[in-house]
């Protein structure tokens, strides 16, 4: 088994590489890749840069030229649903691109021919988040992700995503790498910690809130890259 762990930004990446102590770096596709072994399991760590585009590439590369065989993302995302506060950890169980937009023909928000409005994430590794939440006596949601190419800090845009996919946060990099994922048929695990509510304060809560609620997500991920080196 060999491990992908993915963040978006360097924030994002941090904790995991300090948890890592050791690794090796590489530069590969206009990006830095670090391998370690963690536990005796194999894994590559790596930011990808913000959006869809970006994590792409940088999921495709992990699978392709790193040889992982599961993903795991940890990283930050805005609160839709109301019961989730800063701080909180979701894990997707689901996630869809909500711009994505042929409607003009016809077509649901989120779909393209050949494609799906939601890609699942896997069932296993959400099985075994479960575990590692109840050791640690976490609360950890399970809900939509939803993914665009945008930085969400107004109700009406998070109304209308709640309209068409019923997400319960948001982000710009879940739903492209679970598309990858599915395509290559790698297990993959989307885990965020919310750092702000996706509202007109959104970019202050940010600012304010990424680090700390990065680390939170690293720390749960790292958690479940021990057991799964078990
Ligand atoms: N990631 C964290 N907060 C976000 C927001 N409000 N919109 C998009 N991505 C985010």
């Amino acid at each position: 088994m060999k491990i992908a762990i993915m963040g978006a930004m360097p924030e994002e990446i941090a904790p995991i590489l300090e948890e890592l102590g050791t690794y090796k770096t590489t530069k590969y596709a206009d990006n830095d890749y670090y391998e370690a072994t963690y536990h005796g399991l194999d894994v590559v760590v790596a930011y990808s840069k913000i959006g869809k585009v970006f994590s792409t590439l940088t999921a495709s590369t992990m699978i392709q030229h790193f040889n992982c065989d599961r993903l795991l993302f940890s990283g930050v995302a805005g609160g839709i649903n109301p019961s989730l506060k800063i701080g909180d950890l979701i894990v997707a169980t689901k996630l869809s691109q909500h711009d994505l937009d042929i409607t003009a023909f016809g077509h649901p928000m989120g779909f393209v021919p050949g494609g799906s409005v939601f890609v699942e994430a896997d069932k296993d590794l959400i099985s075994l988040s479960k575990e590692v939440a109840k050791e640690l006596g976490k609360t950890v949601s399970e809900g939509v992700i939803a993914t665009g190419d945008q930085f969400v800090h107004d109700e009406k845009v998070k109304k209308n995503i709640v309209k068409h996919f019923n997400a319960d946060a948001l982000e710009m990099e879940g739903a492209s790498v679970a598309v990858v994922c599915k395509s290559l048929d790698i297990p993959f695990f989307i885990l965020r910690a919310i750092s702000d509510t996706a509202d007109t304060d959104a970019s202050f809560s940010f600012d304010e809130f990424m680090e700390s609620s990065a680390i939170i997500s690293a720390e749960f991920i790292m958690k479940m890259v021990k057991k799964l080196a078990k």
